[in-house]
């Protein structure tokens, strides 16, 4: 008798982005994040396409790819709410609380997310984690703020580098750059995104506490699981 070879990562996106169509509200806008997992999401819902309205998207590279399957893609200034935003993250704790930004999306994805009544996170389960701080913290930054916030990650104990693209410093959809910040012990993530919020040139810190994931759905090798809904 063989054993199945287990499910590559790339295998538990597509199963989770798949299961995440269960979410999307028939004749409804749905808010589409960025990512390996939310490709796979998008793919998939070109399936019903003729059954929503269309999307609001997180980011330059999904709205292509949106457009690209025929999903029409509104501003989102155009829309007052969403039912429902779908989205990846780069960790997840058990209470639905994420770091997210390994795409530099993170700002526009904040914002997509605060339109939505639910956030649906989609992940592998290589993502979950007890606690966060096990990635690298992305964090938006204005240019000229860069060298200050990065001091001030210093005092916190964190190590902050500045995001590179072809040697030089990687410019996001907004214009802006991406610190990516290790060494934090992030314990109260509410209470760490309101202070790094407060600190000049902050664009958006990577975590995403006050916008925590409403139902978690993780790809492991037994199948799609529900980790939680709030
Ligand atoms: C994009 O900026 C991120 O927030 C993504 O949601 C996160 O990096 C997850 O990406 P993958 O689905 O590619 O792992």
């Amino acid at each position: 008798m063989t054993t199945p070879s287990p499910l590559t990562q790339d295998e538990l996106k597509a199963l989770v982005g798949k299961a995440a169509l269960q979410y999307v509200v028939p004749g409804a806008i749905v808010g589409v994040g960025t990512g390996s997992t939310v490709n796979h999401f998008i793919d998939a819902l070109a399936g019903m396409k003729d059954q929503i309205r269309g999307a609001v998207s997180s980011s330059v590279a999904s709205t292509e790819r949106l457009k690209a399957l025929g999903i029409p893609v509104f501003d989102a200034n155009e829309v007052e709410s969403l039912a429902v935003y779908i989205d990846g993250a780069d960790e997840i704790d058990g209470h639905g609380c994420m770091v997210k930004g390994g795409g530099a999306a993170l700002t526009r994805e904040k914002i997509v997310a605060a339109l939505a009544s639910r956030f649906v996170c989609i992940v592998d389960e290589s993502k979950l984690v007890p606690a966060l701080g096990r990635f690298p913290l992305p964090v938006e930054v204005i240019p000229m703020a860069a060298q200050h916030i990065a001091r001030r990650f210093a005092a916190l104990g964190g190590t902050a580098r500045m995001r590179l693209r072809d040697g030089q410093p990687l410019v996001t959809d907004n214009g802006q750059h991406i610190l990516d910040v290790t060494g934090l012990s992030i314990t109260d993530p509410l209470g760490f995104e309101s202070q790094v919020n407060q600190w000049p040139g902050v664009v958006t810190v990577g975590v995403f506490a006050h916008q925590k994931a409403s139902v978690g759905l993780v790809g492991t090798t037994q199948g799609v699981v529900k980790t939680f809904t709030y």
